[in-house]
C-alpha cells in the first residue's frame, strides 16, 4: 500500500509537473509578440535542454508501470506545445506582413506625375518650315561650319582686309590668326561652289552666325541665317524674285506683297533687300515695321562674277542668285514677337508658347 502510494505519487508528481509546465508555457506563449521572443520560448521548453525535454528524459527513471501513462501525457504536452508554437509563429508572420503592407501602402487613386515632354525650339520649327518650302522647289540643305576662315567669310566674298565693307559685320575673332566665327552664312556659298558642278546648284545653307554687337531688342550676338544659292546656265534676277515670292507666300500663308529694294553687298551685283508688307499692321504702319508698312526679311542679289570665279566657275557661262535671311526675324514677324532676346534667354514661359 505504502509502496503503491509512493509509486503513484512519483507518477502523480510527473503528471502534475507536466500540467504546470503546460499551463505556464501556454500562458507565456500568449503574451509573446515577437519572433525573437517566440524562439527563446521554444528553446526554453522544447529545446535540447528545455524543461519539457528534461522532464521527458526523467520519465525513464520512473518505475516501469508508471512510465506508459507519464510518457503518453508528456508526448501529448509536447505535441500540443509544438502545435501552439507553429500557430503562434504563423500568427506573428501574418501580423508582420500585414504591418509591412500597411506601411508600404500605395495610394493607387493618386493621379500619376505627368512626364515632361520635350518640344522643338521656335527657331528649329521655323528652320524646318523653311527647309520644307525650299525642298519643294528642289533646294537641298548644305551645312557649313560656324568657325570659318577670314578668307571664306570675307576675302573670297570680295571683302579684302581693311575694306570699309567689313564694318557691315562686327566680327568675333579667335586667338588663331585668320580664324573667326562666321558673321553670316555666305561663306558657305564658296564651299558649295568649290564642291559641286555649276549646273543646277540649288542649296540652302542654314546655321548659326555670330556678331560682335550690343544685344538689343533687334539684334543678338548669335542668331540663325538661311542662305540660298542657285547657280546654272541662265539663272536670272527673275528667278530670284519668283523663288522668293513663292517662299514668302508659303511661309506666311497669305497673299504677301514683296518689295525688292536696291541695296549693296560686296558679293552680289546687283544687290537687293527684300521686304514684305508688315503682317502685324497689314501695311498701315506700326512699331514692328517702324511705321513704314514694310519689314525687311532678306538680303539678296545676283552672285558677283568675281565670287563665281572664286568658287571655280566661269562667269561668262554661269550665273546665280543668292539670298540670306534671318529665321528669328521671320518668326518675330510671323508671331508678333517684339524682342529677339526672347529666343535664346531660355525663359520657358516664352518658349512653351510654341510647344
Ligand atoms: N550675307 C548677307 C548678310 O548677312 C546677306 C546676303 C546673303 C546678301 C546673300 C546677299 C546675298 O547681311
Amino acid at each position: 500500500m505504502d509502496e503503491t502510494y509512493h509509486e503513484r505519487t512519483g507518477e502523480g508528481q510527473v503528471l502534475e509537473q507536466l500540467r504546470q509546465l503546460k499551463d505556464t508555457a501556454l500562458s507565456e506563449l500568449q503574451g509573446l509578440s515577437s519572433m525573437e521572443a517566440l524562439d527563446k520560448w521554444r528553446v526554453a521548453y522544447l529545446g535540447r535542454k528545455g524543461s519539457l525535454t528534461v522532464l521527458l528524459r526523467s520519465i525513464g527513471q520512473l518505475p516501469t508501470e508508471d512510465r506508459p501513462a507519464a510518457g503518453r501525457e508528456a508526448n501529448q504536452v509536447k505535441l500540443l506545445l509544438e502545435l501552439e508554437h507553429r500557430e503562434k509563429a504563423e500568427g506573428l508572420e501574418r501580423e508582420a506582413s500585414l504591418q509591412v503592407l500597411a506601411e508600404d501602402r500605395i495610394d493607387v487613386t493618386l493621379p500619376g506625375r505627368p512626364a515632361e515632354l520635350g518640344y522643338l525650339h521656335i527657331s528649329t520649327q521655323i528652320l524646318r518650315e523653311i527647309y520644307d518650302i525650299f525642298a519643294e522647289m528642289g533646294f537641298q540643305v548644305y551645312e557649313a561650319p560656324e568657325v570659318e576662315t577670314d578668307v571664306n567669310n570675307f576675302q573670297l566674298l570680295n571683302i579684302p582686309p581693311y575694306h570699309p565693307a567689313r564694318d557691315m559685320w562686327s566680327t568675333f575673332y579667335t586667338t588663331r590668326k585668320g580664324v573667326l566665327l562666321r558673321t553670316h552664312t555666305s561663306p558657305g556659298q564658296i564651299r558649295v561652289m568649290r564642291e559641286f558642278h555649276p549646273e543646277n546648284i540649288r542649296v540652302i545653307l542654314p546655321g548659326k552666325c555670330y556678331r560682335y554687337e550690343a544685344i538689343t531688342a533687334r539684334s543678338e550676338c548669335m542668331f540663325h541665317q538661311v542662305e540660298g544659292l542657285a547657280v546654272g546656265r541662265r539663272v536670272t534676277m527673275g528667278d530670284l524674285k519668283g523663288v522668293f515670292t513663292n517662299f514668302a507666300r508659303k511661309l506666311f500663308h497669305a497673299d504677301r506683297k514683296l518689295r525688292f529694294r536696291c541695296s549693296y553687298f560686296p558679293f552680289t551685283e546687283p544687290s537687293v533687300e527684300i521686304d514684305v508688307d508688315c503682317i502685324i499692321c497689314g501695311g498701315n504702319g506700326c512699331r514692328i515695321c517702324r511705321y513704314t508698312g514694310w519689314v525687311e526679311i532678306s538680303g539678296a542679289g545676283m552672285v558677283h562674277p568675281q565670287v563665281l570665279r572664286n568658287g571655280g566657275y566661269d562667269p561668262e557661262l554661269y550665273s546665280g542668285f543668292a539670298f540670306g535671311m534671318g529665321p528669328e526675324r521671320i518668326a518675330m514677324l510671323k508671331y508678333g514677337i517684339d524682342d529677339i532676346r526672347h529666343f535664346f534667354s531660355n525663359d520657358l514661359r516664352f518658349l512653351q508658347q510654341f510647344a
